[in-house]
């Protein structure tokens, strides 16, 4: 739609493009068409985040991560399946539709004017929740990197509320991947605290998220990006990529927050091992290189690993802006690497475990880490109508791999849910969800998570937008 007396144009626009294309509906719902046979034991939601709304009012969203949040939910159970999806009702979306650009986003500036900056140096910060949604305690919570967190009823999709925390410690950032430690039933989260003295901040609370105790922190000088971390028994492992910023650079600034940060050439990434004991923090290095996800991390005797997707620096984040999606082909592709860590040497090691990269990392996490062989995740080339994907299963010891891709479909991360009397590693399903190129049809597609072979497929009539993450609840 052209705004005001603008010529009409037909350049295309990221709403319009295949995969990211929405519904036009803020809130909607329908029946899905089955092909195949869905397992039996499989009841439940898939519960997921895509970033799907790239303009409000005179606002456009200049990244693929700052597109308005929408929350989708594939509902399985004896009849069938089928879809709802709704809109993030933020503060942030009403704001922007009401012409007021005035919080902090990833890499969108903001517009607040010079007495908006002169009262308020440091900027409110968004609540698009459009990242990732999980459970805490009988709730979900759709996350992005901010001091908000939104609560949403499971049955409308609806913002209940803002997540309110009983502890005194004040507004922290939180990341969008918080770790929850089986054992313990506790979440673990690490804060960017960007002033006073900046530093990593490792805050641990209990699974209804009421009270945060911090663990420990670390001051690796200039702040890095955290996206996301590793999380042992032992230890919780923080990596301080040379992508990073000083602090005092996002004072009065109207730039997205990604703009602060800088590629470090000639350094090394250097990672924290913070005891989850005593807070102490040991710190090596490894190859230089960008992190978005940790694929896993386990204690392996006195040794730690800690696997990720890694990129060879952080152009990446440009890459996914909404001018270079458009006109660029844009391969979504880390590398699958390991770093050990030794007990006894200030160096990783650093070994790829596959040439095959991908995206969105799942591990079966009813497995110990020594024990686990398996991962899985998506290789993404994003070219508009002619994207495509791949959905990959890792052999973590040989790197063997197997894929599996549908012509036409572009599919997010897999979300592994493990057969209810499960014995083996990766007995159970991947549930995809792919977006049609060619016609506005998405798919949940239900992958025998050994054999990589689909079991069955629920196929709606919508355009769901690639997403980033989220996971299954299943029937009580
Ligand atoms: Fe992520």
């Amino acid at each position: 739609m052209a705004d005001g007396n603008a010529p009409m144009t037909s350049r295309p626009t990221i709403e319009s493009t295949p995969p990211f294309r929405a519904p036009a509906e803020r809130r909607g719902a329908r029946d899905a068409q089955i092909e195949g046979e869905l397992p039996a034991w499989l009841r439940g939601t898939l519960y997921r985040t895509a970033p799907a709304r790239f303009a409000a009012g005179d606002w456009r969203a200049e990244h693929w991560f700052d597109a308005l949040g929408m929350l989708f939910a594939f509902d399985v159970d004896e009849r069938g399946a089928s879809v709802r999806w709704r809109d993030v009702e933020s503060a942030h979306a009403s704001e922007l539709q009401r012409g007021r650009n005035e919080r902090a986003m990833f890499a969108t500036p903001m517009r607040r004017g010079a007495l908006g900056r002169l009262s308020a140096p440091v900027p409110k910060v968004t609540d698009n929740a459009n990242v990732n949604i999980v459970p805490r305690g009988s709730s979900l919570v759709a996350l992005t990197e901010s001091e908000h967190q939104l609560v949403i009823d499971p049955a409308t999709l609806a913002v209940r509320h803002e997540h309110a925390w009983r502890d005194k410690l004040g507004a922290m950032m939180g990341l969008a991947h918080p770790e929850f430690d089986r054992e313990k039933r506790r979440w673990v989260d690490v804060s960017s605290q960007l002033s006073g003295r900046p530093a990593l901040v490792v805050i641990e609370h209990d699974d209804e998220g009421r009270e945060r105790t911090v663990v420990g922190r670390w001051s690796p000088g200039r702040i890095p990006y955290v996206h996301s971390f590793g999380l042992t028994r032992r230890s919780v492992l923080l990596i301080a990529h040379p992508f990073s910023t000083n602090p005092l650079t996002m004072l009065f600034s109207e730039r997205g927050f990604i703009e602060h940060f800088h590629w470090q050439n000639g350094e090394q990434t250097r990672i924290g091992v913070l005891s989850r004991e005593d807070g102490s923090v040991r710190e090596v290095r490894a190859p230089a290189g960008f992190v978005f996800h940790v694929i896993d991390a386990f204690d392996d005797g006195d040794d730690t690993v800690l696997d990720v997707l890694l990129y060879p620096d952080a152009s990446i984040v440009a890459k996914l802006r909404t001018e270079t999606l458009l006109r660029e082909v844009v391969a979504i592709t880390p590398t699958p690497t390991r770093w050990r860590i030794h007990a006894d040497r200030d160096e990783v090691t650093s070994t790829a475990l596959s040439r095959e990269g991908f995206e969105f990392a799942q591990v079966d996490r009813a497995v110990d880490g020594r024990d686990r062989t398996r991962a899985w995740g998506t290789a993404l080339s994003l070219d508009g109508p002619r994207s495509r994907s791949a959905v990959i299963a890792l052999d973590l010891r040989s790197g063997a791999h197997t894929r599996y891709e549908r012509e036409g479909v572009v599919y997010g991360e897999p979300v592994f849910v493990r057969r209810p009397d499960a014995h083996e590693e990766g007995d159970g399903v991947l549930l995809a969800v792919g977006s049609r190129c060619d016609s506005e049809r998405s798919v949940l597609t239900i992958l025998d998570a050994r054999r990589m072979q689909p079991v069955a497929e629920a196929w709606v009539d919508v355009a769901l937008p690639l997403g980033f993450h989220g996971g299954f609840a299943r029937a009580r």
